[in-house]
């Protein structure tokens, strides 16, 4: 059988990840337990995933010529995900996000760098990488006129678009029709719809994103599970797994990689749902974003 091939266009961050027994009050200094330097980003995280799976993954996104954007590159290409349509900036510096992680939750800042310098007429240059895809997976640490663009050529090339709408942001219109796929996370679907996604409100919620153009609505619920709907359609709720939670950062990564390979493999939304939630389960029982993605040996092994 031949490898779905995926194209991740977004980002690549030097995790800078701090361990303490809680989150510091405002104003307050604290002691940590130790410091890791890590190799994260949205993007490069759901690339290295996708690879783990045994996806043919080509990222493209940006780096500077510092010390980080090289360890970055090193690391995807450790995981055999092609690296040549990543540019490398030359006046900003690699992205770079600063990481609590706290009893196993995570709280992320993230200064964009040379992320930000990823632009439409990038994407015009990976026109034939984009266009052998099986699948284009974005997200929104990028850019969103580059992502809008990315999304237009993909949907032009007859590709399928997946798209993570994480960090949360207002979507332009034109970018949500040239999406197949979106996975919100709760407060992700909250802040695109302006409408509260709790409890008995997430249907409506869901119902609304999709009228909005995206083909499909997939939403992570944390240890909920999470839920999808076709536009149209009805909703359908799939569980999440009960795990001894190491650390949840990279657990929507996770969940994009594997709903993105296995739609790629022709599977139905359901299979691609609950294939994606094993992925993520066990995403978090593993320290750090990308050391923690489960291979496909991992995941078919796993029976909850
Ligand atoms: O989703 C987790 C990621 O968010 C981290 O790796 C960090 O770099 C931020 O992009």
């Amino acid at each position: 059988m031949q490898a779905p091939k995926i194209v991740v266009i977004g980002s690549l961050n030097m995790d800078i990840v701090i361990e303490a027994d809680r989150y510091p009050q405002q104003g307050e200094t604290m002691l940590g337990h130790g410091i890791r330097f890590l190799p994260g980003g949205k993007g490069a995280n759901q690339a290295v995933a996708a690879a783990r799976l045994g996806a043919a993954v080509t990222m493209v996104g940006a780096v500077g010529t510092d010390g980080f954007g090289q360890e970055l590159l090193h690391a995807l290409q450790a995981e055999n995900v092609g690296t040549d349509a990543v540019r490398i900036a030359e006046q900003a510096a690699t992205g770079v996000a600063s990481i609590y992680v706290c009893q196993g939750d995570n709280s992320i800042v993230v200064l964009p760098g040379a992320n930000h310098t990823l632009l439409p007429a990038h994407i015009d240059a990976c026109r034939e990488v984009i266009a052998a895809a099986d699948i284009v997976l974005l997200q929104m640490e990028i850019p969103v006129d580059t992502v809008a663009h990315a999304a237009q050529v993909a949907k032009a090339c007859g590709r399928t678009v997946v798209l993570n709408p994480a960090p949360a942001q207002k979507l332009p219109e034109e970018l949500l029709h040239n999406v197949d796929y979106i996975t919100p996370n709760r407060t992700e679907l909250a802040l695109l719809t302006g409408r509260s996604a709790e409890g008995g409100e997430l249907e409506a919620a869901m119902r609304e994103l999709a009228g909005m153009g995206a083909r499909h609505v997939i939403t992570t619920l944390g240890a909920e599970g999470s839920a999808f709907m076709a536009q149209e359609g009805t909703l359908t709720r799939v569980p999440g797994y009960v795990m001894e939670v190491v650390d949840t950062t990279g657990a929507g990564d996770s969940f994009n990689a594997g709903l993105a390979y296995s739609l790629a493999l022709g599977k139905s939304l359901e299979e691609a749902v609950s294939f994606a939630a094993k992925v993520s389960a066990l995403a978090v029982t593993k320290f750090g974003a990308q050391p923690g993605m489960p291979t496909l040996q991992e995941v078919l092994d796993f029976n909850g």
